[in-house]
């Protein structure tokens, strides 16, 4: 997802340090500071509008979550929303890459890692840029408790079907698996922007649950 250009996105997300950090990679190894507690932290990659991130901090106030996000245009969107939600002191969001979330992230620092609608890159030669390509797999090992679970939800058939093949080659477990989401709804599900769109139109949502051996 990449909205318009948005000039003032700079000077907003500056004007928050507070939500959106700045120089992370100062953190790493450290993050009970950040939140001023040792709760465990969940991070969502990929984090879009933040409606998820943000709904599991309201849900889940004994654990500290962190929506990771590529783009200025998109995130604001998120900080905006947090900052209507009067900024959950469990909530943090950071605006970097997630293929260098080892700089951010010291091993066990992650007790659990969302991947929800994450881009498909359905071209074979993009494979590498998948968030559940080998590559990125051994990034969360690297950053995750011992046994530390991945979340996914999906719409998109391909990249469920290649999720559950590089996991598996990978020597994860996977704990849960469904084919539709919807039909039996967790009572604790928080949808994403992606699932409302999506599910709105009749489309299965795909979830699976993995943790490392
Ligand atoms: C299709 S959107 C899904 C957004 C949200 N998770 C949802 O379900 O509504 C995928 C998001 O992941 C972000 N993204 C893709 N690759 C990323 C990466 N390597 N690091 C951080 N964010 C990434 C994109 O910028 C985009 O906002």
């Amino acid at each position: 997802m990449r909205l318009r250009n948005k000039p003032w996105a700079e000077e907003f997300i500056n004007e928050h340090q507070d939500v959106i950090l700045q120089n992370p990679e100062q953190h790493k190894g450290n993050w009970a500071a950040v939140f001023g507690n040792n709760h465990p932290i969940h991070i969502e990659v990929g984090t879009g509008k933040g409606q998820f991130v943000l709904g599991m901090a309201l849900q889940n106030p004994d654990i500290n979550y962190i929506g990771i996000e590529l783009y200025d245009s998109v995130i604001v969107c998120a900080l905006e929303r947090i900052i209507e939600a009067d900024k959950p002191a469990n909530l943090r969001l950071l605006k970097v890459n997630g293929a260098n979330l080892q700089d951010y992230f010291a091993k066990g620092d992650v007790s659990q890692v969302y991947l929800n609608f994450s881009d498909p890159w359905p071209k074979i030669r993009h494979a590498k840029r998948r968030l559940t390509h080998e590559g990125f797999l051994a990034i969360y090992e690297n950053i995750l408790i011992d046994q530390g679970e991945i979340h996914f939800k999906t719409d998109n058939r391909g990249l469920f079907e290649y999720s559950l093949v590089s996991m598996n080659a990978y020597g994860m477990v996977l704990n849960y698996v469904s084919l539709d989401l919807h039909a039996n709804m967790p009572e604790d599900n928080v949808m994403t922007e992606y699932e409302e769109k999506f599910s709105a139109k009749g489309q299965p949502i795909y979830r699976l649950e993995c943790q490392f051996k």
